[in-house]
This record gives structure tokens, sequence and C-alpha cells, in this order.
């Protein structure tokens, strides 16, 4: 994990270049480590619980027939532990997304934090930049310690801390 954050500061450190030359969308692209962890992190905290659905026609999936104006739910929590697809499905491991292992790879809708499809998010993209704009401001001036106490979530209407989340910021 700390190694991981360093890489996550290493990556991010041109952003805190006060410079208006700088493209942040551009300079994002070399932040590959950083993405990891970003993609991860949203693998196993998706915000949104559920996405509804309705069926347009007749659908078959695995053995069950679901008619047409039926309403389903996509649960991106569910599909982000299905073990055919992430390996220690539990396990916080932002390498699943390098190119050697690829996980979300396996199948379109792998990893579905933002939705999938015409109504997917669109600002995807924009709280990509948000996320790593506020952790470049963030790991300029603090390091990141656990405390004691554990991580408890509420998840509707969307996911939170209960209380606070287990950790130290200590000044550099
Ligand atoms: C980490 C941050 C975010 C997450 C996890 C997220 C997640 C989602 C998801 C899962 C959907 C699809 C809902 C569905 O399929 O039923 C969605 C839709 C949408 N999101 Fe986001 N979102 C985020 C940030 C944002 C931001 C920053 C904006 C705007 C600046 C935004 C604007 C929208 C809009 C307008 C839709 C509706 C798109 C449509 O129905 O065509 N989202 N978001």
């Amino acid at each position: 994990m700390m190694c991981f954050l360093s890489c996550v500061w290493k990556g991010l450190n041109f952003l805190t270049m006060r410079n208006a030359e700088v493209d942040i969308f551009d300079a994002m692209q070399s932040c590959v480590q950083t993405d990891w962890v970003f993609k991860e992190t949203l693998r196993l905290y998706s915000p949104l619980s559920s996405l509804p659905r309705r069926t347009l026609e007749t659908v078959e999936i695995q053995g069950f027939t679901i008619l047409p104006n039926t309403s389903i739910t996509l649960v991106p929590r569910f599909v982000h532990h299905i073990s055919s697809i992430y390996s220690e499905t539990h396990r916080f491991d932002p390498e699943r997304f390098s190119p050697t292992r690829s996980e979300d790879q396996v199948h379109r809708c792998a990893w579905v934090p933002f939705g999938k499809g015409a109504h997917a998010c669109i600002g995807m993209h924009f709280a990509r930049m948000e996320v790593f704009v506020f952790f470049s401001r963030l790991l300029e001036r603090y390091r990141i310690q656990k405390t004691d106490g554990s991580l408890r979530l509420d998840y509707v209407p969307v996911l939170k801390p209960r209380k606070s989340i287990p950790i130290r910021l200590v000044a550099h």
C-alpha cells in the first residue's frame, strides 16, 4: 500500500506545478499506476449501489428467460466481485489493471463504477481529473497514516463512510 501511495505521488507530482501551461488532461496520461489505483478503488468502492434498467426485448441469461419490459438492476459491487473475472476479489490489488493482467478486459461490463452503454456517466473523465488533482494537492502536503479502528460504510443512497475514515494526515 505504501509503495503504491508513493507511486501515486510520483505520478501526480507534476500536477502540483502551478503552471498554467501544464495541460492536466495530457499530463495525466503518464500517471499509469495512479490510474490502476483509481480503478481498483472504484472497483471495491463503487459509489452507486445499483443501476436500474428495463428490458426492451426477450433476453436469455444463463438459462433464465427475461421478458420484455422487465425491471432489472445492475449491481456494480456484485459484478466487481465475480471470481471468474477478478482474482482474490476482496483484495486491494491495483496491479490487476496492469497490461499483463488486464482483469477488467475479460468482459466489456467487467468494470462498471460509471455504468455502461447509452447512459454511462458523462462526468467520468472529469471525475478522474478531480480525483487526480485532489490527491496531488493532498499528498504534496501530507502523509497518510492508518489509525486503529475499522472502516464502516453506508451503501445507500450512495457509498460513504458511516462515521470517519481511520486515517491520520501528517504534514510533511
Ligand atoms: C466518481 C465519480 C462518479 C461516479 C462513480 C459516477 C457514476 C455514474 C453512474 C454509475 C452513472 C450511470 C447511471 C445509470 O446507468 O443508471 C452516472 C451517470 C451520470 N453521471 Fe456520473 N458519476 C461520477 C461523477 C460524475 C460527475 C463529476 C458528473 C458531472 C460533472 C456526472 C454526471 C453524470 C450524468 C449527467 C449522468 C447521466 C447520464 C445519462 O443518463 O445519460 N457524474 N454516473
